[in-house]
C-alpha cells in the first residue's frame, strides 16, 4: 500500500512515492529534536515577512499562534508526527496548514528548507555548546575539589608509563582541569562561528523578494548574515568543527579513564573508584570492575567515527545543497549525546574518588624518582648538566646493584663520584623533599598546586 504523500512538490511527480523511498529519505525520526529551533526561526521569518508587507498582519498573527500551539503540542507529547513528512520542517509546515488553512501556505515565502535547516542547526548547536560547557565546568570543579584534598601528598609521575619524577597528587588532578579548559575554549570559538545567519539564502541564490535578512538575524540572536547564498546552503564545516571539539573532549575523558583503570588495579592501588560506580562479576565474587571508565574509553571510538563520517559527508560535495547534508544531524547529535553522557559519568566518578595515599607513599622509594633533582643539585654546585646527568646515572646503577636508594648513600660514597657534593645533598633527596624544591611556575609541587587551586576556584566560580 502506498501512503499519501504530503510533499509540496507532489504535483511535479507522477503517482505516489514507493514507501521504501519515503522511509529511506526521511530524517523526521531523528531531526524532530530540532522542532523548537525550527519554530523559533519560522516565527522570526514570519515576523519579517509581515514587516516587509509580504504577508498581512492578520496572517502573521494566525501563523504565529499556530506555530506556538504546535510547539506546545510537541512539548506535551500530543503532536502526531506525520510519517509521510520527510523531516521536521515539512512536519511542522504541514501541521500548520492543517491547523490554520490558507495563511499557513505563506510561511515558506522566500525560504527553502536549505537555508532553514542551516539556521536550525546553528541554533541547536548554540544551546548544545552551552550544555557541554556547563558539564565541562562541573567536571573541572570536581577535579579542583579533589585536588584540594591532596595538595601535599606525593605520587610518582610517569613518562612512557615508567616512573619519572615525584609530583603532588593535586598537580596530577589539575592537569585535567587544563585539558578541559582548552575544550571549553574550543567550544567557545566554535560558537563564535555560528553567529552568521544563513536565512534568506533560499535554495541557493537568495530571493527576488524584498526579504530583510538583518531582521531575521537580529531576532534569532545572530550578529551578522552570510554574504554568499551559495556557500550558506552548501557547507556544514561548522558541524565537523563541533564534532572535532567533542572528539577532543572524548579524548581527554579516555585518558582519564585509562589512567584510573590502571590506577585502580591491585598492582597500582592508587585510586579507589567508589562502589557505586563499579560492577562486580557474575562468577568471581571478589571483583570490583571499573566498567563505567571502560565504557567512557570505548565511547570515544563512536565520537571519532562521527567525526570521520562528517568529514567524509562533506568531502567532494558539488557546490550547492546536496541531500548528503541531511546525514550531518545523525553525527552531531550522536557526538553531543555521547560526550555529554560521558562527562556526567566521569564527573560523578571524580567527585567520589579517593586516593590511597598510604599505598602510594609505601611505594615512593621505588624507581629513583629523585634522580633528576640530584642532577639539578649538582648543576647548583657548578657542574654542567650533561656531566651531572652522567654522575647520577652511575650512582643509580650502583644503588640498583646494592639494593639501595640514593638517600642511603653516605657522603663519602657521594664524594667519590663527585667532590662537589656536600651534606646539603640530602635536602634534595627523597620524593617529599624534591616536590618542595620545584621552583618553576606551573611545576608539579605543593606550592604551585595551592596557587593553581586558588586560581581555578576563582575562575570557575565566574561561570
Ligand atoms: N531534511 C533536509 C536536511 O536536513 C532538509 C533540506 C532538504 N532540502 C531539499 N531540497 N531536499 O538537509
Amino acid at each position: 500500500m502506498m501512503g499519501k504523500s504530503k510533499k509540496s512538490w507532489e504535483k511535479r511527480l507522477v503517482g505516489q512515492p514507493d514507501p521504501l523511498m519515503v522511509d529511506f529519505v526521511q530524517s523526521l525520526s531523528y531531526d524532530k529534536r530540532l522542532y523548537k529551533y525550527d519554530i523559533v526561526a519560522s516565527i522570526a521569518h514570519t515576523q519579517m515577512l509581515a514587516d516587509q508587507k509580504l504577508i498581512s498582519k492578520a496572517e502573521l498573527k494566525e501563523i504565529k499562534t499556530g506555530l506556538i500551539e504546535i510547539s506546545q503540542e510537541i512539548e506535551e507529547g500530543k503532536f502526531k508526527f506525520d510519517k509521510m513528512c520527510e523531516d521536521i520542517h515539512m512536519a511542522i509546515e504541514t501541521a500548520l496548514v492543517a491547523k490554520i488553512g490558507e495563511p499557513g501556505k505563506k510561511l515558506h515565502t522566500g525560504r527553502s528548507r536549505n537555508d532553514q535547516v542551516a539556521a536550525d542547526i546553528r541554533l541547536w548547536m548554540r544551546d548544545e555548546i552551552e550544555a557541554l560547557q556547563s558539564k565541562i565546568t562541573a567536571i573541572q570543579k570536581a577535579f579542583v575539589k579533589l585536588a584540594e584534598k591532596y595538595v601535599k601528598d606525593v605520587m610518582p609521575a610517569y613518562t612512557h608509563l615508567q616512573r619519572a619524577q615525584p609530583i603532588v597528587i593535586a598537580a596530577y588532578l589539575l592537569s585535567f582541569v587544563e585539558q578541559f579548559e582548552r575544550d571549553f575554549i574550543r567550544l567557545k570559538n566554535c560558537r563564535n562561528m555560528l553567529k552568521i545567519s544563513p536565512l534568506g539564502s533560499g535554495a541557493i541564490t537568495g530571493s527576488t523578494l524584498s526579504l530583510d535578512r538583518e531582521s531575521t538575524a537580529k531576532q534569532l540572536g545572530f550578529s551578522d548574515i552570510s554574504y554568499s547564498s551559495i556557500d550558506a546552503v552548501s557547507d556544514r564545516d561548522f558541524c565537523a568543527e563541533f564534532i572535532f571539539d567533542c572528539a577532543l573532549i572524548a579524548t581527554h575523558l579516555s585518558r582519564l579513564a585509562e589512567d584510573w583503570i590502571i590506577y585502580s588495579s591491585n598492582e597500582f592501588g592508587f585510586v579507589r573508584i567508589d562502589d557505586s560506580y563499579c560492577t562486580s562479576s557474575s562468577m568471581m565474587p571478589q571483583k570490583r570492575n571499573p566498567d563505567a571508565l571502560e565504557l567512557i574509553r570505548a565511547k570515544t571510538a563512536g565520537v571519532y567515527g562521527s567525526l570521520m563520517a562528517m568529514l567524509t559527508i562533506l568531502k567532494a560535495q558539488p557546490t550547492g545543497y546536496n541531500r548528503d547534508l541531511q546525514e550531518d544531524k545523525i553525527h552531531i547529535f550522536s557526538a553531543a549525546d555521547t560526550v555529554k553522557a560521558s562527562l556526567v559519568m566521569a564527573q560523578a566518578i571524580v567527585s567520589h574518588a579517593k586516593f590511597d595515599t598510604k599505598k602510594i607513599s609505601a611505594g615512593l622509594e621505588e624507581g629513583f624518582l629523585d634522580a633528576t633533582a640530584l642532577a639539578e643539585y649538582l648543576v647548583g654546585k657548578g657542574i654542567a648538566f650533561r656531566e651531572a646527568h652522567g654522575i647520577v646515572g652511575s650512582l643509580v646503577a650502583s644503588c640498583e646493584k646494592a639494593n639501595k636508594k640514593l638517600a642511603d648513600l653516605s657522603l663519602d660514597e657521594f664524594k667519590k663520584n663527585s667532590p662537589a657534593i656536600e651534606t646539603d645533598v640530602y635536602e634534595s633527596l627523597g620524593p617529599i623533599n624534591v616536590v618542595a624544591k620545584y621552583a618553576t611556575d606551573g611545576a608539579a609541587g605543593p606550592k604551585q598546586a595551592k596557587e593553581q587551586i586558588a586560581y581555578w576556584n576563582k575562575q570557575l566560580a565566574k561561570r
